[in-house]
């Protein structure tokens, strides 16, 4: 294939395939790669683009969150996630993903009522919860709730109606938290808190999930800022595998709440939100200094099945901005609770040292993700691990529902279905039972 500028508006790239030349559009967005349009291959060539993975394919445009992967860059509406960490808070970037520019003062106002307006389950909810088995994960009962909800709130889930979707978007970034610390109280045996709407979001969360009903609770302000911080790391991430889930779960015209549910079902996986569990059961199980060499050797063993979990990322090839400052937030918490010695921590700080110094992870670019120092700063708080991708879950809903939304009000959107290569059989008869072998 070749590029050639056929004309000085819209560059062209050529594809020549069996004996035919088609040209496509180049098309280039504000900052990163430019994006060939492939979609008259098949009509011109009668061949499919190839691309398990999606490693080259560009699902869609997008405004809300930008990643440079090799520069270890990542941008909300433009804004750096660091600075966004330190200077803002996680309901002014729920505001920033869904509408594309930072509050002011009454707009701020405004969107925070709305949101504390809706914090509240259905009532009639809250017996769901026993129709699962208190030993259940909390994703599972998730995934069952969260898809329910569609069930109850059936005034927002007209998806052509721009005040419903604006009204869905609330409840959904207000009832997240409510709907999870519910799963943790029932696998606790605890009974439920009610959302406090005079705390902030983060603060409100750690009331519903760690107050009971028989003494006082105060929330530590350096705990609730750094729930804050984690929640605005998890925000977003671009098309990841669960925000692809959304929008194609979604590009069919399904409502927003079965689409977050179909969301959180893919955010669950070990690949995936999962892997900040998985992260702190390795460091578990690595448990000292001294065996750190030995999983080392492990994970550049291929036979041996086993990945550094925390590492390594399909688009970060530099240090994972939101590991940097995940790393911060995991000593700022440690210090709170006075557990700076927590082993666990040792063992994380080495393990990265001596990986970012090994040839292995160095070439084939492997750094710390988000998730590698997430896990000792959740169980740190009070979190058990199974709870740790229901908290990816809570803060990404804001990210997933902001792509819903850009999805359904763009004019070129169209049902996802992808295509595929097929090597199965050919065409065959059906063969009756007594003539098989
Ligand atoms: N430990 C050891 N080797 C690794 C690791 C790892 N964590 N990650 C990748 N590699 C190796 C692969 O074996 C492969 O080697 P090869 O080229 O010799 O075959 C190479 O690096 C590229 O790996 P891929 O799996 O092809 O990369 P991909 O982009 O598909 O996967 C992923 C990215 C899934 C994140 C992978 O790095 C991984 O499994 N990491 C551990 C799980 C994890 O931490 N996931 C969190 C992701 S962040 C998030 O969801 C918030």
């Amino acid at each position: 294939m070749s590029s050639a500028k056929t004309d000085i508006a819209t560059p062209m790239a050529n594809l020549k395939v069996n004996g035919k030349t088609v040209d496509m559009p180049v098309r280039s967005g504000t900052v990163g790669p430019d994006v060939i349009d492939v979609g008259r291959l098949y009509k011109e060539t009668g061949c499919f683009n190839y691309d398990p993975g999606f490693t080259s394919t560009a699902n869609c445009s997008s405004r809300i969150t930008y990643i440079d992967g090799d520069a270890g860059m990542l941008l909300h509406r433009g804004y750096p996630i660091d600075q966004l960490a330190e200077q803002s808070n996680f309901l002014e970037v729920c505001y920033l993903l869904l509408h594309g520019e930072l509050p002011n003062a009454a707009e701020y106002e405004e969107f925070m009522l709305g949101i504390t307006r809706h914090t509240m389950l259905h009532e009639q909810m809250t017996r769901f919860y026993t129709g699962f088995r208190r030993d259940a994960h909390p994703m599972a009962v998730m995934c069952g709730v969260v898809g329910a909800l569609s069930a109850f709130y059936h005034d927002s889930t007209d998806i052509n109606d721009p005040e419903q979707r604006t009204i869905a978007a609330r409840r959904l970034i207000a009832k997240m938290p409510t709907i999870a610390a519910m799963a943790y109280k029932y696998s606790v045996g605890q009974p439920f808190i009610y959302p406090r709407n005079d705390l902030d979001f983060s603060a409100n969360f750690l009331q519903m999930c760690f107050a009971v009903p028989c003494g006082p609770y105060t929330v530590d302000p350096v705990i609730s800022r750094a729930l804050d911080r984690i929640f605005i790391l998890h925000a977003d991430h671009e098309q990841n595998a669960s925000t692809s889930t959304v929008r194609l779960a979604g590009s069919s015209g399904a409502n927003p709440f079965a689409c977050i549910a179909a969301g959180i079902a893919c955010l669950w996986g070990p690949a995936h939100g999962g892997a900040n569990e998985a992260a702190l059961n390795m460091l578990n199980e690595i448990g000292t200094v001294d065996r750190i060499p030995e999983y080392i050797k492990k994970a550049k063993d291929k036979t041996s099945g086993f990945r550094l979990m925390g590492f390594g990322h399909r688009v970060y090839k530099n240090y994972d901005p939101r590991a940097k400052v995940m790393q911060k937030t995991c000593h700022e918490v440690l210090d709170a609770l006075g557990t700076r010695d927590e082993p666990l921590l040792q063992v994380a700080m080495e393990l990265e040292r001596i990986a970012l110094e090994d040839d292995y992870f160095v070439e084939k670019k492997l750094y710390p993700n988000i998730d590698f120092y997430s896990g000792i700063t959740l169980r740190a708080i009070g979190f058990p691990v199974e709870m740790f991708t229901v908290l990816f879950a809570v803060a990404r809903t804001v990210g997933w529902v902001a792509q819903w939304k850009e999805m359904i009000e763009d004019p070129e959107q169209r049902i996802g279905r992808p295509r595929q290569l097929y090597i199965g059989a050919p065409v065959r008869n059906y063969v009756p039972f007594s003539n098989r072998g």
